[in-house]
């Protein structure tokens, strides 16, 4: 074996016997390891790697991440580029169909998406069914849920057609979903869409439109509202498109799929951390609080939320372009109080020594939570607001994924560490 070959070559030491792997594209597939055992009959080596830290679960063109130079593209197109110049529903094209649409593409997608804004009206029974201080995230997730009932044909995975009429219908009712979803929360009625208004447009006139005939859409606010849906779009394999992907795997229909990663996406730790920050900034209240409430970080007793990442290991490119729109932003709703505090609490942590060796810096959810605020969204719609545009990255991955044929139905291994075989005791025995 010469040297530099692509290969690595192991020595089990246990038998002395030595295999050489091909590595491919800097990993070595996991399934060469079941050759290494020590007997004849034994199942082989695995690879133990709790929540995949180290481990690449598919092949895919849709996002690049680089979390050490803090990049991030869809499809190879840079994100600050795609946020100055294009527009979610154009970005949305992209993720799906690989590549930017020409003006007649992009015109006849703009048009499908908009004829399928409407939902169902036994939607809003549905809606009905909730109290109403019901959290919007487990409100989607259930609405998403129910939308499979309407469309069983869509359990009809592997039909490209009916795929691409599927993946339209979500995308183009996210917002009417989440806008009442809001309604609801507000005790108000529900607003239906106005097709003659863009996609965001459209979803702040269903979300803020009261008595006046026409809802006047505020230029600035939509176009931060764009720009958000842009940067929350994809994110390659993180913790809900894991989900979107596991689920899918199974050949269930994609409402089914995108319910289940709303539900990823509703902790704190991944999309409902711009929730959890906002609250986190009303609990500090004022600066001053600021040093106290970073020691209780040190110390592990909280966690600062918006902060740090499993893949960036340096400043979320999508933070610092909603830092600079929340400037825009606070220009026609007013500043919001609570900026000074992360402001502050940006400055201190990156030039405290336990964030700096962990490498901890903002991510895409320490400003946004503020701009949503300051647009009139309640805290519970701020998770909503990043699963709207995230429904497209969801969708990019889970028809990559039914479309690689080296893919099957997620079913990972275990490492057994329970009770060896024991024999059933008679209750009164115990
Ligand atoms: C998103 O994956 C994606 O791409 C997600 C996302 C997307 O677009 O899909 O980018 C969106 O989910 C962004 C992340 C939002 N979550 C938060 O802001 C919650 C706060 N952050 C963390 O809980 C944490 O940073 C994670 C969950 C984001 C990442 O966790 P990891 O990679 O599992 O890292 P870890 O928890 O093992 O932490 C490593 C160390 C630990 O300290 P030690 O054990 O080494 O002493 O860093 C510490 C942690 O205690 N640490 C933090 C911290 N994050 C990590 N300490 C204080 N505050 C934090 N926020």
């Amino acid at each position: 074996m010469s040297d530099n070959e692509d290969t690595l070559t192991i020595r089990d030491n246990r038998t002395g016997n030595e295999f050489t792997l091909p590595i491919t594209d800097g990993t070595i597939n996991a399934m060469e390891f079941r050759q290494i055992k020590e007997k004849e009959d034994d199942f082989g080596l695995m690879v133990y790697d709790p929540a995949f830290k180290n481990t690449a679960s598919c092949r895919s063109a849709v996002t690049l991440i680089d979390g050490d130079k803090g990049i991030l593209r869809y499809r190879g197109y840079p994100i600050e580029q795609l946020a100055e110049h294009s527009t979610f529903l154009e970005v949305a094209y992209l993720l799906i169909h690989g590549d930017l649409p020409n003006q007649v593409d992009h015109d006849a997608w703009v048009h499908d998406i908009t004829i399928h804004t409407y939902v169902h009206q036994f939607v809003l029974r549905a809606m009905d069914g909730f109290k109403w201080d019901a959290h919007a995230m487990g409100k989607m997730v259930s609405l998403l849920g129910s939308l499979s009932t309407f469309y069983p044909d869509s359990k009809n995975v592997r039909d490209p057609a009916l795929r691409h009429e599927h993946i339209v219908k979500i995308i183009a009712k996210m917002p009417t979903m989440a806008a009442w979803c809001f309604r609801h929360s507000q005790g108000r009625p529900y607003v239906y869409p106005d097709n003659d208004l863009d996609y965001v447009g459209n979803f702040l006139n269903m979300l803020f439109r009261m008595a006046e005939p026409r809802y006047e859409v505020n230029p600035v606010l939509r176009k931060a509202l764009d720009v958000l849906f842009i940067l929350h779009a994809d994110h390659e394999q993180n913790c809900s498109a894991n989900a979107a992907r596991a689920v899918g795997s199974s050949e269930a229909d994609p409402y089914c799929s995108l319910a289940a990663a709303t539900a990823a996406l509703y902790g704190p730790l991944h999309g409902g951390a711009n929730e959890a920050v906002l609250r986190m900034l009303r609990e500090i209240g004022d600066v001053k609080n600021i040093p106290a409430f970073v020691d209780n970080c040190k110390n592990g007793e909280q966690r600062l939320m918006g902060f740090g990442h499993r893949v960036y290991k340096n400043y979320d490119p999508r933070a610092r372009i909603i830092k600079g729109l929340a400037h825009e932003v606070f220009e026609i709703t007013g500043n919001n109080p609570l900026l000074e505090i992360a402001l502050e609490l940006e400055k201190i942590a990156l030039n405290d020594e336990y964030f700096v060796k962990r490498k901890l810096y903002p991510n895409v959810d320490f400003y946004s939570g503020l701009i949503y605020q300051s647009m009139g969204f309640p805290v519970e719609m701020f998770p909503v607001l990043f699963a709207i545009p995230r429904a497209a990255g969801w969708l990019a991955q889970w028809s990559e994924m039914l479309a690689d044929d080296a893919q099957k139905i997620a079913r990972p291994r275990q490492i057994y560490v329970g009770a060896g075989e024991r024999s059933y005791i008679p209750i009164d025995k115990r």
